[in-house]
């Protein structure tokens, strides 16, 4: 079964061939990276015209690189939710049309629910990984979302939790942006951390929120704040017309490095501490399946490593490739759903926000 996934939810344009739900025939994402980096985040309007201009050429790359025919392909699936509506609509637009003219199956797939699914992708030729024994844990991890989840055989996803206020990958972005440590802040600080020491001289340790005493929500602005406060100092008056008394200029390299690596520690402990409390709470989960961007922490990875050990979960883990966004993700999950039947229409809408 061959399907074209395409993935177009917020600054990557990304086409995908995926052979039976797990392998990878080819995996083209175009960033954005180079056209929002100016404005330290993403600005919606020209990742809207950035997906016009790149999705043919990236759908006939993917094609092209899978050695696949258009019309061998079994369906078309395509990311239509959650994300910026204004991108959904250029890859929902684009699967459609390649749907109808094609005449083949079409599938919209829950971005979130496709992280979710990451894990288990191998490139085409790779040995298959074994998959999760259900029930499990699930993470999501993202510049969007910071979400668990109760995973069960059927396919289902029934959310235990979610960030009450920043996804952790936005945190990681604001980090980068405090620590001038470059676009996107993610895999920058990641960088930085690996040379700073979380206990560094005079290094403040910074908040692990745990929220209420059986809340399995997240949030992350407490640290942010607190990040902010130990870069630049306590501010003098409020808002737009506070002060602070430092500047990052004003910080060491060796400083700065201390600073992501106490940002990361917190951040990484913040998302382990949540799955100890999830365990203690649920019923017995046999594995732990993780995804999104924030997946490729170096940190994050290691810990999640050890608490599986430790609670002898089986650890499903996205290879590099498959943590940040892609269309791999999306034509694989889809797979499942055309196994079962569960196609979509040509009024696939697109939405803004996750129904998973
Ligand atoms: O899954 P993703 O590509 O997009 C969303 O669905 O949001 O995640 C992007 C996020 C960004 O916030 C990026 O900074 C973060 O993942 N990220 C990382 C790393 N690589 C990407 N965060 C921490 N460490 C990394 N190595
Ligand atoms: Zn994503």
């Amino acid at each position: 079964m061959l399907i074209l996934g395409l993935e177009t939810s917020c600054d990557e344009t990304a086409a995908a061939v995926v052979q039976d739900g797990v392998a990878v025939c080819s995996n083209v994402v175009a960033t954005q990276h180079d056209l929002h980096q100016r404005y330290a985040g993403v600005v919606p309007e020209i990742a809207s015209r950035a997906h016009l201009e790149r999705l043919m050429p990236v759908v006939q790359d993917a094609l092209a690189q899978a050695g696949v025919a258009a019309g061998d392909l079994d369906a078309i699936a395509v990311g239509n939710r959650p994300g910026l509506v204004g991108s959904l609509i250029v890859g929902v637009s684009a699967a459609k049309a390649l749907a109808w003219s094609l005449d083949k199956p079409l599938i919209g797939v829950d971005h979130v629910r496709a992280h979710l699914h990451a894990a288990q992708l191998v490139d085409a030729g790779d040995a298959p990984v074994a998959g999760p024994t259900y029930p499990a844990l699930g993470l999501v991890v993202s510049g969007g979302h910071t979400s668990l989840y109760q995973l069960s055989e059927d396919g289902s996803a029934t959310r235990l939790g979610r960030t009450i206020d920043d996804a952790v990958g936005e945190a990681y972005d604001k980090a980068g942006v405090l620590l001038n440590a470059g676009y996107p802040g993610g895999p920058n600080v990641d960088k930085l951390a690996q040379t700073g020491d979380p206990h560094g001289p005079d290094i403040p340790a910074l908040p692990i929120s745990m929220l209420s005493a059986d809340s399995l929500d997240f949030s992350f602005s407490g640290l942010k704040t607190a990040l902010l406060y130990a870069v630049r100092g306590h501010p003098e008056g409020r808002g737009k017309s506070a002060t602070f008394p430092r500047s990052i200029d004003d910080l060491s390299d060796t400083r700065r490095a201390d600073l992501a690596a106490a940002f990361q520690h917190a951040a990484s402990q913040a998302v382990v501490r949540k799955l100890g409390r999830a365990l203690k709470q649920g019923p017995q989960v046999h594995a732990l399946v993780v995804g999104g961007g924030v997946s490729a922490n170096s940190e994050l990875r290691k810990r999640l490593t050890a608490f599986a050990q430790e609670h002898q979960l089986s650890l499903h883990l996205p290879a590099m490739a498959y943590c940040v966004d892609n269309a791999a993700m999306i034509a694989g999950y889809a797979a499942l759903r055309l196994a079962q039947g569960d196609t979509d229409d040509l009024h696939l809408p697109v939405l803004a926000t996750s129904r998973t």
